[in-house]
């Protein structure tokens, strides 16, 4: 049997959340059930995020109620805070994410907090969701960079990561936000980080802005960490982060990962046919390579 790999889908969120485009939320339902009926186990549906802040994710409320949730299938959606949260409950998400960063000024500028605000917030999440049974994901931001200050050191990762982890966040990702990493950075970070949250509880969120996402995700994957988020066609990219691209493609990940032995229960085929619906869509052409190769004409 081959190992198995957890893939995070996160285009409905992270790539829808960017994307010029406001699709319809017909659009958005039917994107993340084709991204469910392709074999993919995590969803991320969508954020209750203010709307001043993300036009794009305002409709997270009618795309969760007009979801026909598959079975065995897990639906996050982003919640900053307790408004947020109640807002997440409330459309009955199973999972939901905070989302804190390694950089001050990140956190300012995407959350209008700085890193220990953010720490207090996330906390009456946390308690509000343990309260629930709902779980929670924990994202750590600008792990091998940040668009203001450049380089992060590597012990403010770590403090952020190992914070989240503490308070109750079954999982952290850890995000190349704006996707500067590279492979020998990624596995340097990961050992450190691993040395404070066990690297069965980590997972690798990289954006694919300077081309370096699946080297990333191998130099990871040797370090043991075995959940990464992607993004169906690579949509999207962050809206307080200048220039990200969007986050490496789920196609090409699945593609890299089966044709390396491990599996990931989601059927190519079907993720490339949902890339090219929601490309057309949204009028661009896929962003992944995979798809590109798959689909091309003499
Ligand atoms: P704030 O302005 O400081 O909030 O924003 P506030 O508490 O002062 O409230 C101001 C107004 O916002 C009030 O409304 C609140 O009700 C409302 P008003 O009285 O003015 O009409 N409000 C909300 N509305 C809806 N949902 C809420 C909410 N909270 C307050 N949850 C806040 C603080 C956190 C809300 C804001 O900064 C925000 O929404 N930020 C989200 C930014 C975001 O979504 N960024 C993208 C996701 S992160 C990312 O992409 C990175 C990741 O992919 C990993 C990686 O790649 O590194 C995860
Ligand atoms: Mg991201």
């Amino acid at each position: 049997m081959s190992e198995r790999v957890t893939i995070v889908e996160v285009g409905p969120r992270d790539g829808l959340q960017n994307e010029k485009a406001t699709l319809s939320v017909a659009t958005k339902v039917e994107l993340i059930e084709r991204l469910a009926a392709a074999g993919c186990r995590t969803v991320e549906a969508g954020a209750f995020v203010s709307p001043k802040w993300v036009p794009q994710m305002a409709s997270t409320d009618e795309v969760m109620a007009r979801l026909k949730r598959a079975p065995g299938v897990s639906y996050p959606v982003l919640a900053p805070n307790l408004k947020g949260y109640d807002a997440a409950h409330a459309a009955e998400a199973d999972t939901v994410a905070i989302f804190g960063a390694a950089s001050e000024s990140f956190s300012k500028k995407n959350i209008n907090a700085s890193i220990a605000e953010s720490i207090e917030r996330f906390r009456s999440v946390v308690d509000a969701a343990k309260r629930d049974g709902v779980r929670v994901r924990g994202y750590v931001s600008c792990v091998l960079g940040c668009p203001y200050e450049g380089k992060i050191p590597v012990r403010n990762v770590i403090a952020m990561a190992k914070a989240l982890y503490d308070m109750g966040c079954y999982e952290i990702s850890l995000g190349d936000t704006i996707g500067v990493g590279t492979a020998g950075q990624a596995r340097a970070l990961i050992r450190a980080v691993a040395g404070e949250v066990p690297v069965a509880a980590l997972a690798g969120h990289y954006h694919d802005t300077y081309g370096q996402a699946l080297a990333n995700i191998y130099a990871s994957l040797e370090e043991g960490v075995r959940t990464f988020d992607s993004s169906v066609s690579g949509l999207g990219g962050c809206p307080y982060a200048a220039g990200a691209s969007g986050n490496v493609a789920s196609e090409d990940v699945v593609y890299m990962l089966e044709q390396s032995g491990f599996s990931t229960g989601i059927d190519l085929d079907r993720l490339i046919e949902t890339s090219l619906w929601i490309s057309n869509a949204l009028g661009r052409k896929p962003g992944s390579k995979v798809t590109r190769a798959r689909t091309a004409t003499a």
